[in-house]
C-alpha cells in the first residue's frame, strides 16, 4: 500500500492535524506528546517498529474514523484543554487517590510495589494540581490575549517564553511520574489475586496516562506553537 503520509513528518505535527492517529501512538508506545519533535521515521527506529506497518494502521486509523478538526484560535485551543482535560483530572484525581491509598493498605504486604505506586502517585497529584491552576490563573489567560494583541514589551514577551518553558519541563516530569507508574505495574497487569477495587485502580491509572498525553500533545504541539507564532509576529 502507498501511504500519502511522509515519513519525515514530526509525530506532532501528525497528531495535530489527524488525532485518530493517538491512539494507535499509544497504542504501540510511541511517545507523540513530549516526544513529539521527532520524525514518524526515527520515532519508528528507536521503538524498532516496521515503518510499513505503523504507516498502514495509521492510513485503516484515517479511513475508519476521519479526523475531527482540532479548534484554531488560541481561546478555542484553551477552552478544549480545560474543559476536556482540567475538568477531568479535577474530577478524577481525588476519588483516584481514594482507590490507590485503599488498595496499597489493602494488598501493600503481597504487592510491595503497590507502595511505591501509591508515592508516585501522590507526588504526580500534587504536581499536576498545581500545574493546571498554574496554566488557568496565569498563563493560558496571557496567551488567549495574544491574540489581537498589538504589540508586547520584550519583557512581557521574555517572561511568556520562560513561562511555557517551565510548563512544558513540568510536562516531562509528569511524564517521567506515569512512567514509573507503568513500569511498577508492570504496564497495569491484573495479578490472579486482584480484587475489584485493584482492577478499577488499575484501569483508572491507564486512562489517566492517555489522557495526560493527548492533553500534553495539545499543549505542547497546538497551544504552545501557535502562541509562539504570535510572539513571533509581534
Ligand atoms: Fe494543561
Ligand atoms: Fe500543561
Amino acid at each position: 500500500m502507498t501511504s500519502t503520509i511522509d515519513p519525515e513528518t514530526r509525530l506532532g505535527r501528525l497528531v495535530r492535524e489527524n488525532p485518530e492517529f493517538a491512539p494507535v501512538f499509544e497504542s504501540l508506545g510511541i511517545d507523540y506528546c513530549c516526544g513529539g519533535d521527532v520524525a514518524l521515521e526515527r520515532a519508528c527506529e528507536e521503538s524498532d517498529l516496521q515503518l510499513e506497518s505503523v504507516l498502514e494502521r495509521l492510513e485503516d486509523a484515517r479511513s475508519a474514523d476521519p479526523a475531527e478538526t482540532t479548534p484554531e484560535s488560541l481561546s478555542a485551543l484553551v477552552d478544549d484543554v480545560v474543559e476536556t482535560h482540567h475538568d477531568y483530572l479535577r474530577d478524577e484525581l481525588p476519588s483516584l487517590e481514594r482507590v490507590v491509598r485503599k488498595v496499597a493498605r489493602v494488598h501493600g504486604d503481597g504487592h510491595p510495589e503497590l507502595r511505591e505506586i501509591e508515592s508516585e502517585f501522590l507526588d504526580l497529584r500534587e504536581e499536576v494540581t498545581h500545574h493546571i491552576a498554574d496554566e488557568e490563573e496565569n498563563v493560558f489567560p496571557e496567551l488567549v490575549a495574544l491574540d489581537g494583541a498589538e504589540s508586547l514589551a520584550p519583557d512581557d514577551e521574555e517572561r511568556i517564553r520562560e513561562a511555557v518553558d517551565h510548563l512544558e519541563s513540568e510536562h516531562d516530569a509528569a511524564a517521567s511520574g506515569l512512567e514509573r507508574i507503568w513500569a511498577l505495574s508492570d504496564d497495569y497487569a491484573v495479578p490472579d489475586d486482584a480484587c475489584t477495587s485493584y482492577r478499577n485502580m488499575l484501569d483508572r491509572l491507564q486512562m489517566l496516562e492517555e489522557d495526560m498525553h493527548l492533553h500534553v500533545h495539545k499543549e505542547n504541539n497546538v497551544l504552545f506553537p501557535e502562541a509562539e507564532e504570535l510572539l513571533a509576529a509581534e
